[in-house]
Protein backbone atom coordinates (compact mmCIF):
# COMPACT_ATOMS: atom_id res chain seq x y z
CA UNK A 1 0.00 0.00 0.00
CA UNK A 2 1.29 3.51 -1.03
CA UNK A 3 0.91 6.13 2.09
CA UNK A 4 0.94 9.47 0.75
CA UNK A 5 0.92 12.18 4.18
CA UNK A 6 -1.12 15.60 3.28
CA UNK A 7 0.80 17.88 5.43
CA UNK A 8 -1.99 20.42 6.40
CA UNK A 9 -0.86 22.66 9.47
CA UNK A 10 -3.15 21.43 12.32
CA UNK A 11 -5.34 19.00 10.19
CA UNK A 12 -2.59 16.73 8.51
CA UNK A 13 -4.37 13.12 6.93
CA UNK A 14 -3.46 10.27 4.63
CA UNK A 15 -3.95 9.16 1.29
CA UNK A 16 -3.88 5.35 1.28
CA UNK A 17 -3.43 3.70 -2.17
CA UNK A 18 -4.40 0.18 -2.23
CA UNK A 19 -6.07 -2.35 -4.73
CA UNK A 20 -8.99 -3.80 -2.89
CA UNK A 21 -9.34 -0.85 -0.04
CA UNK A 22 -12.99 -0.91 -0.45
CA UNK A 23 -13.32 -3.92 0.53
CA UNK A 24 -11.52 -3.12 4.08
CA UNK A 25 -13.02 0.18 4.78
CA UNK A 26 -13.71 -0.66 8.12
CA UNK A 27 -10.34 -1.72 9.00
CA UNK A 28 -8.78 1.11 7.07
CA UNK A 29 -11.33 3.58 9.20
CA UNK A 30 -10.49 2.12 12.53
CA UNK A 31 -11.53 3.76 15.32
CA UNK A 32 -13.08 7.05 13.46
CA UNK A 33 -15.90 5.04 12.95
CA UNK A 34 -16.81 5.00 16.91
CA UNK A 35 -20.37 4.24 16.24
CA UNK A 36 -23.01 1.38 15.42
CA UNK A 37 -24.54 3.50 12.18
CA UNK A 38 -21.86 4.94 9.67
CA UNK A 39 -23.41 7.39 7.06
CA UNK A 40 -22.48 7.01 3.75
CA UNK A 41 -23.50 9.77 0.94
CA UNK A 42 -23.41 7.90 -2.56
CA UNK A 43 -24.90 7.83 -6.06
CA UNK A 44 -26.96 5.20 -7.54
CA UNK A 45 -24.42 4.21 -10.28
CA UNK A 46 -22.06 3.62 -7.34
CA UNK A 47 -24.03 2.38 -4.97
CA UNK A 48 -25.06 -0.45 -6.98
CA UNK A 49 -21.13 -1.26 -8.16
CA UNK A 50 -19.76 -0.88 -4.73
CA UNK A 51 -22.43 -0.46 -2.16
CA UNK A 52 -22.40 -3.72 -1.95
CA UNK A 53 -18.52 -4.32 -0.81
CA UNK A 54 -18.50 -1.54 1.07
CA UNK A 55 -21.48 -2.61 3.09
CA UNK A 56 -19.96 -5.88 3.59
CA UNK A 57 -16.93 -4.73 5.37
CA UNK A 58 -19.17 -2.44 7.82
CA UNK A 59 -21.08 -5.06 8.49
CA UNK A 60 -18.74 -8.03 9.29
CA UNK A 61 -17.24 -5.04 11.44
CA UNK A 62 -20.93 -4.75 13.68
CA UNK A 63 -21.39 -1.52 11.17
CA UNK A 64 -25.09 -0.86 9.80
CA UNK A 65 -24.14 1.18 7.00
CA UNK A 66 -27.21 4.25 6.84
CA UNK A 67 -27.22 5.32 2.93
CA UNK A 68 -28.22 8.47 1.49
CA UNK A 69 -28.13 7.42 -1.94
CA UNK A 70 -28.30 10.62 -5.21
CA UNK A 71 -29.00 10.75 -8.75
CA UNK A 72 -25.99 9.89 -10.58
CA UNK A 73 -24.82 13.55 -12.26
CA UNK A 74 -23.67 17.38 -11.55
CA UNK A 75 -27.29 17.97 -10.85
CA UNK A 76 -27.14 16.49 -7.65
CA UNK A 77 -24.48 19.04 -6.54
CA UNK A 78 -27.06 21.34 -5.88
CA UNK A 79 -28.88 23.85 -3.19
CA UNK A 80 -31.67 20.90 -3.12
CA UNK A 81 -28.95 18.24 -2.88
CA UNK A 82 -27.08 19.79 -0.02
CA UNK A 83 -29.74 20.69 1.70
CA UNK A 84 -31.34 17.31 1.31
CA UNK A 85 -28.15 15.90 2.63
CA UNK A 86 -27.66 18.19 5.53
CA UNK A 87 -31.25 17.46 6.70
CA UNK A 88 -30.69 13.68 6.13
CA UNK A 89 -27.52 13.94 8.31
CA UNK A 90 -29.11 15.73 11.30
CA UNK A 91 -31.79 13.13 11.25
CA UNK A 92 -29.29 10.26 11.42
CA UNK A 93 -28.16 11.92 14.64
CA UNK A 94 -24.58 12.95 13.27
CA UNK A 95 -22.37 14.62 15.79
CA UNK A 96 -19.20 16.51 15.39
CA UNK A 97 -16.88 13.64 15.89
CA UNK A 98 -18.39 11.65 13.95
CA UNK A 99 -16.99 10.58 10.43
CA UNK A 100 -19.39 10.97 7.12
CA UNK A 101 -18.26 8.50 4.34
CA UNK A 102 -18.55 10.03 0.72
CA UNK A 103 -18.24 7.05 -1.37
CA UNK A 104 -18.23 7.70 -5.07
CA UNK A 105 -16.69 10.54 -7.85
CA UNK A 106 -15.72 14.48 -7.38
CA UNK A 107 -19.92 15.08 -7.54
CA UNK A 108 -20.27 13.29 -4.59
CA UNK A 109 -17.29 14.03 -2.52
CA UNK A 110 -17.00 17.85 -3.17
CA UNK A 111 -21.34 17.67 -2.26
CA UNK A 112 -20.33 15.42 1.27
CA UNK A 113 -17.63 17.58 1.93
CA UNK A 114 -19.62 20.56 1.51
CA UNK A 115 -22.45 18.98 3.69
CA UNK A 116 -19.96 17.56 6.37
CA UNK A 117 -17.93 21.40 6.50
CA UNK A 118 -21.60 22.72 7.25
CA UNK A 119 -23.41 20.49 9.69
CA UNK A 120 -23.35 21.48 13.31
CA UNK A 121 -20.30 24.09 11.85
CA UNK A 122 -18.10 21.00 10.81
CA UNK A 123 -18.23 17.28 10.67
CA UNK A 124 -15.56 14.66 9.60
CA UNK A 125 -15.46 13.07 6.49
CA UNK A 126 -13.65 10.68 4.63
CA UNK A 127 -13.32 10.20 0.97
CA UNK A 128 -13.66 7.33 -0.64
CA UNK A 129 -13.12 8.21 -4.56
CA UNK A 130 -14.15 5.92 -6.93
CA UNK A 131 -13.11 8.09 -10.18
CA UNK A 132 -10.15 8.13 -11.35
CA UNK A 133 -10.64 12.00 -11.27
CA UNK A 134 -11.50 12.14 -7.60
CA UNK A 135 -8.66 9.78 -6.70
CA UNK A 136 -5.91 12.09 -8.24
CA UNK A 137 -7.57 15.58 -7.50
CA UNK A 138 -10.83 16.29 -6.27
CA UNK A 139 -10.86 13.86 -3.27
CA UNK A 140 -7.64 15.73 -1.57
CA UNK A 141 -7.09 19.18 -0.84
CA UNK A 142 -10.54 19.91 1.10
CA UNK A 143 -11.81 21.79 -1.91
CA UNK A 144 -15.92 21.09 -1.41
CA UNK A 145 -18.47 22.93 -2.98
CA UNK A 146 -21.67 23.19 -4.42
CA UNK A 147 -23.04 24.80 -8.31
CA UNK A 148 -25.80 27.61 -8.48
CA UNK A 149 -27.97 29.36 -10.80
CA UNK A 150 -25.22 31.67 -11.37
CA UNK A 151 -22.41 29.04 -12.44
CA UNK A 152 -20.14 25.92 -11.18
CA UNK A 153 -18.52 25.43 -7.61
CA UNK A 154 -19.54 29.18 -6.37
CA UNK A 155 -20.83 27.96 -3.29
CA UNK A 156 -18.62 26.32 -0.82
CA UNK A 157 -16.06 25.59 2.18
CA UNK A 158 -12.33 24.53 2.00
CA UNK A 159 -12.78 21.52 4.65
CA UNK A 160 -9.67 18.93 4.29
CA UNK A 161 -11.13 14.78 4.93
CA UNK A 162 -9.58 12.68 7.41
CA UNK A 163 -8.49 10.11 5.63
CA UNK A 164 -8.88 9.12 1.86
CA UNK A 165 -8.45 5.74 0.45
CA UNK A 166 -8.24 5.24 -3.32
CA UNK A 167 -9.02 1.72 -4.37
CA UNK A 168 -7.53 1.63 -8.23
CA UNK A 169 -9.97 -1.35 -8.30
CA UNK A 170 -13.09 0.89 -7.89
CA UNK A 171 -11.83 1.94 -11.39
CA UNK A 172 -12.87 -1.43 -12.76
CA UNK A 173 -16.50 -0.56 -13.06
CA UNK A 174 -15.57 3.22 -14.65
CA UNK A 175 -17.40 3.54 -18.49
CA UNK A 176 -13.62 4.32 -20.30
CA UNK A 177 -14.96 7.30 -21.09
CA UNK A 178 -14.50 8.70 -17.53
CA UNK A 179 -11.50 6.87 -16.95
CA UNK A 180 -10.17 8.92 -20.02
CA UNK A 181 -11.69 11.68 -18.71
CA UNK A 182 -9.99 11.51 -15.02
CA UNK A 183 -6.50 10.95 -16.91
CA UNK A 184 -6.14 14.60 -18.13
CA UNK A 185 -6.00 15.52 -14.59
CA UNK A 186 -3.14 13.00 -14.63
CA UNK A 187 -1.56 14.72 -17.27
CA UNK A 188 -1.90 18.02 -15.83
CA UNK A 189 0.82 17.77 -13.04
CA UNK A 190 2.95 16.42 -15.56
CA UNK A 191 2.41 20.28 -17.35
CA UNK A 192 2.58 21.91 -14.10
CA UNK A 193 6.22 21.07 -13.29
CA UNK A 194 7.05 17.46 -14.01
CA UNK A 195 8.84 17.54 -17.70
CA UNK A 196 9.56 13.91 -16.77
CA UNK A 197 5.95 12.76 -15.48
CA UNK A 198 4.76 14.15 -18.91
CA UNK A 199 6.67 11.82 -20.71
CA UNK A 200 6.60 8.80 -18.89
CA UNK A 201 2.43 9.68 -19.26
CA UNK A 202 3.22 9.70 -23.17
CA UNK A 203 4.93 6.13 -23.04
CA UNK A 204 2.41 4.81 -20.50
CA UNK A 205 -1.14 6.21 -21.31
CA UNK A 206 -2.46 4.46 -23.41
CA UNK A 207 -1.83 1.18 -22.18
CA UNK A 208 -2.71 3.01 -18.57
CA UNK A 209 -6.26 3.87 -20.08
CA UNK A 210 -6.19 -0.15 -21.49
CA UNK A 211 -6.99 -0.75 -17.96
CA UNK A 212 -3.27 -2.20 -17.12
CA UNK A 213 -2.92 -1.99 -13.40
CA UNK A 214 1.31 -1.18 -13.38
CA UNK A 215 0.84 2.33 -14.98
CA UNK A 216 -2.80 3.09 -13.05
CA UNK A 217 -1.61 2.56 -9.92
CA UNK A 218 1.68 4.58 -10.90
CA UNK A 219 -0.14 7.26 -12.33
CA UNK A 220 -2.11 7.33 -8.88
CA UNK A 221 0.35 7.44 -6.69
CA UNK A 222 2.36 9.90 -8.28
CA UNK A 223 -0.65 12.70 -9.01
CA UNK A 224 -1.80 12.20 -5.23
CA UNK A 225 1.37 13.15 -4.27
CA UNK A 226 1.79 16.12 -6.40
CA UNK A 227 -1.18 17.19 -5.30
CA UNK A 228 -0.36 16.92 -1.92
CA UNK A 229 2.89 18.62 -1.60
CA UNK A 230 0.82 21.49 -3.60
CA UNK A 231 -1.92 21.87 -1.10
CA UNK A 232 0.30 21.80 1.91
CA UNK A 233 2.38 24.12 0.34
CA UNK A 234 -1.04 26.43 0.02
CA UNK A 235 -4.09 25.04 1.30
CA UNK A 236 -6.50 28.01 0.59
CA UNK A 237 -4.74 29.14 -3.09
CA UNK A 238 -3.24 32.26 -1.22
CA UNK A 239 0.03 32.58 -2.31
CA UNK A 240 -0.15 30.93 -6.01
CA UNK A 241 1.08 27.64 -6.08
CA UNK A 242 -2.13 25.80 -5.65
CA UNK A 243 -3.54 27.79 -8.65
CA UNK A 244 -1.33 26.28 -10.70
CA UNK A 245 -3.75 23.28 -10.25
CA UNK A 246 -6.03 25.67 -12.40
CA UNK A 247 -3.63 24.67 -15.82
CA UNK A 248 -6.61 24.72 -18.28
CA UNK A 249 -9.52 25.18 -16.18
CA UNK A 250 -10.58 29.01 -17.35
CA UNK A 251 -10.61 27.73 -20.94
CA UNK A 252 -12.33 24.60 -19.82
CA UNK A 253 -14.65 26.35 -17.63
CA UNK A 254 -15.53 28.40 -20.69
CA UNK A 255 -16.14 25.06 -22.81
CA UNK A 256 -18.49 23.98 -20.11
CA UNK A 257 -20.46 26.45 -20.21
CA UNK A 258 -21.18 26.71 -23.58
CA UNK A 259 -21.76 23.37 -23.88
CA UNK A 260 -24.23 23.44 -21.04
CA UNK A 261 -22.23 21.42 -18.65
CA UNK A 262 -24.01 18.21 -20.25
CA UNK A 263 -22.34 15.02 -21.50
CA UNK A 264 -21.58 16.92 -24.73
CA UNK A 265 -18.05 17.97 -22.72
CA UNK A 266 -17.16 15.82 -19.60
CA UNK A 267 -14.56 18.25 -16.77
CA UNK A 268 -11.71 16.06 -17.80
CA UNK A 269 -11.83 16.62 -21.24
CA UNK A 270 -12.61 19.84 -21.16
CA UNK A 271 -9.71 20.34 -18.59
CA UNK A 272 -7.55 18.45 -21.98
CA UNK A 273 -8.57 21.07 -24.07
CA UNK A 274 -8.70 23.48 -21.72
CA UNK A 275 -4.43 22.50 -21.71
CA UNK A 276 -3.98 22.72 -25.29
CA UNK A 277 -5.60 26.16 -25.56
CA UNK A 278 -3.24 27.14 -22.58
CA UNK A 279 -0.26 25.72 -24.09
CA UNK A 280 -1.21 27.26 -27.63
CA UNK A 281 -1.59 30.39 -26.48
CA UNK A 282 1.59 30.49 -24.31
CA UNK A 283 3.27 29.91 -27.95
CA UNK A 284 1.23 32.72 -29.29
CA UNK A 285 2.78 34.94 -26.95
CA UNK A 286 6.08 33.26 -27.36
CA UNK A 287 6.66 31.98 -24.03
CA UNK A 288 6.76 28.36 -25.60
CA UNK A 289 8.05 26.63 -28.68
CA UNK A 290 4.93 25.75 -30.84
CA UNK A 291 6.45 22.14 -31.48
CA UNK A 292 5.75 21.56 -27.35
CA UNK A 293 2.04 22.89 -27.43
CA UNK A 294 1.74 20.94 -30.29
CA UNK A 295 3.35 17.66 -28.55
CA UNK A 296 0.77 18.23 -25.82
CA UNK A 297 -2.19 18.19 -28.63
CA UNK A 298 -0.56 14.93 -29.56
CA UNK A 299 -0.70 13.00 -26.40
CA UNK A 300 -4.68 13.91 -26.16
CA UNK A 301 -4.65 12.74 -29.69
CA UNK A 302 -2.64 9.86 -28.84
CA UNK A 303 -5.32 8.80 -25.68
CA UNK A 304 -8.47 9.80 -27.85
CA UNK A 305 -9.03 13.43 -25.37
CA UNK A 306 -10.69 16.43 -26.93
CA UNK A 307 -7.53 18.64 -28.67
CA UNK A 308 -9.17 20.98 -31.27
CA UNK A 309 -11.22 23.38 -30.36
CA UNK A 310 -12.76 23.39 -33.90
CA UNK A 311 -13.84 19.66 -33.69
CA UNK A 312 -16.44 20.60 -31.28
CA UNK A 313 -18.80 23.05 -33.92
CA UNK A 314 -19.46 25.09 -31.23
CA UNK A 315 -21.29 27.78 -33.59
CA UNK A 316 -20.14 30.76 -31.80
CA UNK A 317 -17.34 33.04 -32.12
CA UNK A 318 -13.96 34.16 -29.55
CA UNK A 319 -15.53 36.87 -28.00
CA UNK A 320 -18.80 35.09 -26.99
CA UNK A 321 -16.38 32.05 -25.29
CA UNK A 322 -14.45 35.23 -23.61
CA UNK A 323 -17.88 36.23 -22.25
CA UNK A 324 -18.07 33.27 -19.80
CA UNK A 325 -14.79 34.06 -18.43
CA UNK A 326 -15.72 37.22 -17.26
CA UNK A 327 -17.97 35.29 -14.61
CA UNK A 328 -15.20 32.93 -13.80
CA UNK A 329 -14.81 32.75 -9.99
CA UNK A 330 -11.05 34.07 -10.38
CA UNK A 331 -11.98 37.30 -11.78
CA UNK A 332 -10.22 39.78 -9.28
CA UNK A 333 -10.56 43.55 -10.04
CA UNK A 334 -11.38 43.28 -13.50
CA UNK A 335 -8.67 40.67 -14.19
CA UNK A 336 -8.21 36.89 -15.00
CA UNK A 337 -5.26 35.28 -14.01
CA UNK A 338 -4.13 32.17 -16.62
CA UNK A 339 -2.14 29.86 -15.78
CA UNK A 340 0.30 29.72 -19.07
CA UNK A 341 3.11 27.50 -19.88
CA UNK A 342 6.86 28.36 -20.72
CA UNK A 343 7.49 24.68 -21.85
CA UNK A 344 6.06 21.40 -20.33
CA UNK A 345 6.53 21.59 -16.91
CA UNK A 346 7.04 25.43 -16.91
CA UNK A 347 3.56 26.58 -15.39
CA UNK A 348 3.19 29.86 -14.01
CA UNK A 349 -0.07 32.83 -13.07
CA UNK A 350 0.21 35.28 -16.00
CA UNK A 351 -1.89 38.27 -14.27
CA UNK A 352 -1.68 40.23 -17.67
CA UNK A 353 -3.60 38.65 -19.92
CA UNK A 354 -5.93 40.87 -21.94
CA UNK A 355 -9.16 39.28 -22.74
CA UNK A 356 -9.79 40.86 -26.17
CA UNK A 357 -6.28 38.57 -27.12
CA UNK A 358 -7.82 35.48 -25.85
CA UNK A 359 -10.98 36.78 -28.28
CA UNK A 360 -9.11 37.06 -30.70
CA UNK A 361 -7.15 33.65 -30.63
CA UNK A 362 -10.33 31.62 -29.88
CA UNK A 363 -11.55 33.13 -32.97
CA UNK A 364 -8.37 31.23 -34.56
CA UNK A 365 -8.89 28.02 -32.73
CA UNK A 366 -12.46 27.74 -33.81
CA UNK A 367 -11.40 27.89 -37.47
CA UNK A 368 -8.11 25.95 -37.35
P1 LIG B 1 -18.88 12.15 -11.13
O1 LIG B 1 -18.75 12.16 -9.68
O2 LIG B 1 -20.12 12.72 -11.73
O3 LIG B 1 -18.68 10.66 -11.67
C1 LIG B 1 -18.78 10.42 -13.06
C2 LIG B 1 -19.77 9.29 -13.37
O4 LIG B 1 -19.16 8.06 -13.05
C3 LIG B 1 -21.07 9.34 -12.56
O5 LIG B 1 -22.12 8.96 -13.43
C4 LIG B 1 -20.89 8.26 -11.50
O6 LIG B 1 -22.11 7.69 -11.11
C5 LIG B 1 -20.02 7.28 -12.21
N1 LIG B 1 -19.13 6.49 -11.37
C6 LIG B 1 -18.31 6.95 -10.39
N2 LIG B 1 -17.52 5.97 -9.94
C7 LIG B 1 -17.87 4.86 -10.62
C8 LIG B 1 -17.39 3.53 -10.61
N3 LIG B 1 -16.36 3.15 -9.87
N4 LIG B 1 -18.00 2.63 -11.42
C9 LIG B 1 -19.02 3.02 -12.24
N5 LIG B 1 -19.49 4.26 -12.32
C10 LIG B 1 -18.91 5.18 -11.51
O7 LIG B 1 -17.67 12.94 -11.86
P2 LIG B 1 -16.11 13.11 -11.56
O8 LIG B 1 -15.50 13.28 -12.89
O9 LIG B 1 -15.58 12.09 -10.63
O10 LIG B 1 -16.07 14.50 -10.78
C11 LIG B 1 -16.45 15.71 -11.40
C12 LIG B 1 -16.75 16.71 -10.31
O11 LIG B 1 -15.57 16.91 -9.54
C13 LIG B 1 -17.17 18.07 -10.82
O12 LIG B 1 -18.29 18.51 -10.10
C14 LIG B 1 -15.96 18.96 -10.52
O13 LIG B 1 -16.34 20.30 -10.28
C15 LIG B 1 -15.42 18.30 -9.30
N6 LIG B 1 -13.99 18.55 -9.06
C16 LIG B 1 -13.62 18.95 -7.82
C17 LIG B 1 -12.27 19.15 -7.53
C18 LIG B 1 -11.87 19.54 -6.14
O14 LIG B 1 -10.71 19.86 -5.94
N7 LIG B 1 -12.76 19.48 -5.18
C19 LIG B 1 -11.31 18.94 -8.52
C20 LIG B 1 -11.72 18.51 -9.78
C21 LIG B 1 -13.06 18.32 -10.04
N1 LIG C 1 -8.54 20.96 -8.42
C1 LIG C 1 -7.89 22.17 -8.09
C2 LIG C 1 -7.53 22.30 -6.68
O1 LIG C 1 -7.76 21.39 -5.90
O2 LIG C 1 -7.02 23.31 -6.28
Amino acid sequence: MAVIPVDIAGRPYEVRVARGLLHEVAAQCGIRLRKTRVPIVTDARVHVAWGGTVAASLEAAGHEPRWRILPPGEASKSWEGLAGTVDWLLAEGVERGDHILALGGGVIGDLTGFAAAIVKRGCNFIQLPTTLLAQVDSSVGGKTAINTGAGKNLVGAFHQPALVLADPLALETLPPRELRAGYAEVVKYGLIDDPAFFAWCERHGPALLAGETEPLEHAITQSIAAKARIVAEDERETTGARALLNLGHTFAHTLEAETAFSDRLLHGEAVALGMVLAARYSARCGLMAPTDAERIAGHFAATGLPHELSALELGCDGPTLVEHMRHDKKMDAGTLPFVLLRGIGGAFLARDVALADVAAFLDEELKR
